[in-house]
């Protein structure tokens, strides 16, 4: 029996979705790429991963003298994905990449320029086929400039700390999290962090379309971008 393609499978595109730290970029990418049988790749999580090793091999420090101290690193890791969970150098890290320590170094980490050819390099690699979704800081700009769809996710500072906090929450199981402040904070400080950085700095493509997420929920998010999507391949 011949079964039609459909025309998300005859023109496989490239979704890209940047935007500030918990603007929703993960949870609406992966809802679209299950939705569209696209991979997702979530670029945050390579980038942790990177800082989870640079921290257990106690290079901190030192990198922060000298940058090349890094590339013995970067030569021999392994970043992939397994369906949800991410696998560094063959041990699934998910839970681990998400950790405090983590979270404070890793946009010093991705601020280096040897980790972000790096990654970038990986990146392209995994997108070369198209059919994807990815999220993180420089997709539209600097990884995929010629994505099809290029996404650009904001919403204000308390909404996203907000947001964290429930997701921590949650994590937690009644342990202690931080205080709604101090989410804030973290958050303003890390925007600060990437829009400020020399090398792809976050900033949106003058092609991206601007999504303020602060008063929509995850459900509205999710169909404007498979809206769009659909409008691209010629499905609607
Ligand atoms: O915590 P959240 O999910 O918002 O961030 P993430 O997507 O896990 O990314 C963590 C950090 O990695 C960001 O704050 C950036 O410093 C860095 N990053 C980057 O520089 N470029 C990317 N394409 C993705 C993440």
């Amino acid at each position: 029996m011949h079964l039609e393609k459909s025309p998300i499978e005859k023109k496989p595109i490239i979704v890209a979705i940047d935007g500030p730290a918990a603007s929703g970029k993960s949870t609406t990418a992966r809802i679209l790429a299950d939705k569209l049988g696209y991979i997702y790749i979530d670029t945050g999580a390579m980038y942790r991963s990177v800082t989870l090793k640079a921290l257990r091999e106690g290079l901190l420090d030192d990198l922060r003298k000298d940058e090349s101290g890094i590339s013995r690193l970067l030569r021999t890791i392994t970043i992939g994905f397994q369906g949800d969970r991410v696998i560094l150098d063959g041990e699934d890290v998910t839970e681990a990449i998400r950790e405090n320590q983590v979270s404070r170094e890793v946009s010093f980490i991705s601020s280096l320029k040897l980790v972000r050819d790096k990654l970038r390099e990986l990146q392209q690699q995994m997108g070369r086929k198209r059919g994807i979704v990815m999220d993180g800081r420089d997709i539209g700009t600097v990884i995929f400039p010629d994505a099809e769809l290029k996404i650009f996710l904001v919403a204000d500072p308390a909404e996203r700390a907000k947001r964290r906090h429930v997701e921590l929450s949650l994590k937690a199981g009644g342990a202690a999290v931080p205080s709604l402040e101090e989410l804030e904070a973290e958050i303003k400080q890390r925007d600060r962090d990437d829009e400020e950085r020399t090398h792809a700095p976050l900033k949106r493509h003058p092609d991206a379309v601007l999504l303020d997420t602060s008063n929509m929920s995850i459900d509205e998010q999710v169909n404007v971008v498979h809206d769009l999507v659909m409008k691209i391949v010629g499905q609607s």
